[in-house]
């Protein structure tokens, strides 16, 4: 039996409707919210509803402006003076106060969360578990940054003497940042760099990613009252034509990218002074599932599920591939199969719906793409319904076997489909891990020791972090995230996204009777925010 049409005579609680469209026509510029008269964008949602001919048809939500070269330019002027090389108030202002604003905006945008998350269901097509999900996790990850800072300043607010050279070292900002997100986590991952970025000292340029940007909409205003002019600037437009010019100016100090390695690639490109541009970058990944033999096949069956379609598959952590021994693929595959069919699909809001539409226009084609290539090179579908598609919505496909010839082996599907391969010698999948262009993680299924611990110990050298009979994630957001290769620069986390948004810098005196006594005098009179011994409880 076909799919149903999830698009046909939707039942939209009252709570989740959009009556009004949302015209987005501020942008923020050196902390003035101006208006926008040029050109402007249609924003239109995942969701596909009648349109006046009674044909379905994306529904139109709202517009944001089309800005241009020239107002990009403008908004990193305003971040370079806010920053004015390191003399501005936000970089020379104690920790203490950075820490009372972030703490103003984190109020602000507590009080967001129903408008926020019900356009992360209809711009992004994210489930309501999911978008709450994403919101919550932001404000827990900003409110441990808080923490983890002012513990980090606490360890820093002594002098240390060596070689009768006294020195009080801590972390400066780095200068102006440029900082774009995903689409797929529009809030989390692009907070996961902004506020960090913010809460070091450095100034901001700000675009949202190419989808998932009106849900930014009610945040303007606690951006605008809560940092000083020019701290974050947020623009709107194609990244081409606003990041560019900008790298080109040289003034950007880090490039803050959730997103792909080829657009990392050529924007670090346009920057005419490379050595003094740091890069934080989270990128594609092709992590792989290794079933062993010897592993609880439910557990493998669930946690793989999960892995390759929580959110349809559009994860930087999706498993992408799955190989699993010889000697358990069959039952693996029926288990697996059944499992996928049991998914709910739906509309975001619906109770209990996992699958939902996507929201890039072009998914559907992709994804089809590679089923055709797979299926042309001897691949099957296993699953009932898998492939099949209604507008924007794909129900996952699970392809097998599949080898190395076929497109879905190698490329980042980022959507509902999904190889497993079966392999004989361990090799084989360790072979794959050591040639792919990526190395973020891997996930590992067995129950005996003995078999795990050297694949452990081999892996951790390929990527950066090994799931032991679980699907492959980020979080929880205290732990390192991290790739090798093309997947990664820099890494994040709650604590070290502070260390990749800063540099350690110190004031050293030699100790001498006269410099002891300028060194105290700093400290009696407090009028150095770096010099000091202040402790921020
Ligand atoms: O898209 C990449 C995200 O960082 C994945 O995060 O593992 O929590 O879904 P997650």
């Amino acid at each position: 039996m076909a799919i149903k049409n999830i698009f046909q005579d939707p039942n939209i609680p009252q709570k989740f409707q959009i009556n009004d469209l949302i015209i987005q026509d501020t942008y923020l510029i050196n902390g003035e919210l101006r208006k926008w008269t040029g050109e402007t964008t249609t924003v239109s949602s995942v969701i596909y509803s009648k349109d006046n001919l009674g044909n379905l048809a994306p529904k139109v939500i709202g517009s944001i402006p089309n800005m241009q070269e020239e107002n990009a330019l403008e908004a990193l002027d305003a971040a370079v003076s806010a920053y004015d090389k390191g003399r501005g108030e936000w970089p020379r202002m104690k920790v203490e106060g950075r820490i009372n604003s972030i703490e103003k905006f984190v109020k602000m945008m507590a009080e967001t969360r129903d408008e926020v998350v019900k356009l992360l269901m209809w711009e992004i097509g994210k489930n309501y578990d999911a978008a709450t999900g994403e919101f919550d996790r932001t404000i827990e990850y900003i409110e441990d940054t808080i923490d983890d800072l002012k513990k980090m300043d606490r360890e820093h607010s002594n002098l240390q003497k060596h070689s009768n050279v006294y020195a009080q070292v801590r972390r400066g900002p780095l200068g102006v940042v440029l900082c774009m997100g995903p689409y797929n986590y529009p809030l989390n991952e692009t907070f996961c760099l902004l506020i960090p970025a913010l809460i070091c000292g450095n100034t901001t340029v700000f675009k949202p990613a190419k989808l998932g940007i009106l849900l930014l909409s009610p945040l303007l205003k606690a951006f605008q009252e809560c940092f000083p002019k020019g701290v974050v600037n947020l623009i709107y437009g194609s990244g081409r034509t606003l990041a560019t010019p900008i790298m080109k100016t040289g003034k950007v100090d880090v490039l803050a990218l959730i997103g792909n390695s080829k657009s990392a690639n050529a924007l670090q490109g346009f920057h005419p002074k490379q050595n003094r541009l740091r890069l934080v970058l989270g990128l594609e990944a092709k992590n792989p599932a290794i079933v062993l033999s010897n592993c609880n096949i439910d557990i493998a069956v669930s946690e793989c599920v999960a892995g390759a379609f929580s959110y349809n598959g559009q994860r930087c952590t999706a498993v992408k591939i799955i190989f699993v021994h010889k000697d358990i693929v069959e039952e693996f595959n029926k288990k697996f199969a059944i499992k996928v069919s049991e998914l709910k699909y739906g509309l975001p809001w619906e109770n209990g719906v996992s699958l939902t539409p996507l929201p890039e226009p072009s998914k559907p084609e992709y994804i089809q793409e590679l089923i055709d290539d797979a299926t042309s090179k001897g691949a099957k579908i296993i699953n009932e319904n898998g492939g099949e598609r209604v507008e924007s919505f794909v129900f996952p496909a699970v392809l097998y076997p599949t080898d190395t010839s076929m497109r879905v082996f190698h490329e980042e599907q980022f959507g509902p489909v999904v190889p497993i391969t079966s392999y004989d010698d361990i090799n084989e999948p360790l072979d794959y891990i050591s040639d792919s262009n990526y190395g973020q993680q891997v996930s590992l299924f067995s129950n005996d020791a003995n078999a795990l611990a050297p694949l452990i110990d081999m892996l951790v050298n390929q990527v950066c972090r090994v799931n032991i009979n679980s699907k492959c994630q980020r979080g929880p957001d205290v732990f390192p995230f991290v790739g090798r290769k093309d997947s990664a620069v820099s890494t994040l986390s709650v604590h070290d996204a502070i260390r990749s948004f800063s540099i350690r810098t110190l004031v050293a005196f030699k100790g001498t009777e006269s410099n002891k006594e300028v060194l105290d005098e700093l400290l009696d009179n407090k009028q150095s925010n770096f010099v000091s011994t202040h402790y921020i409880l």
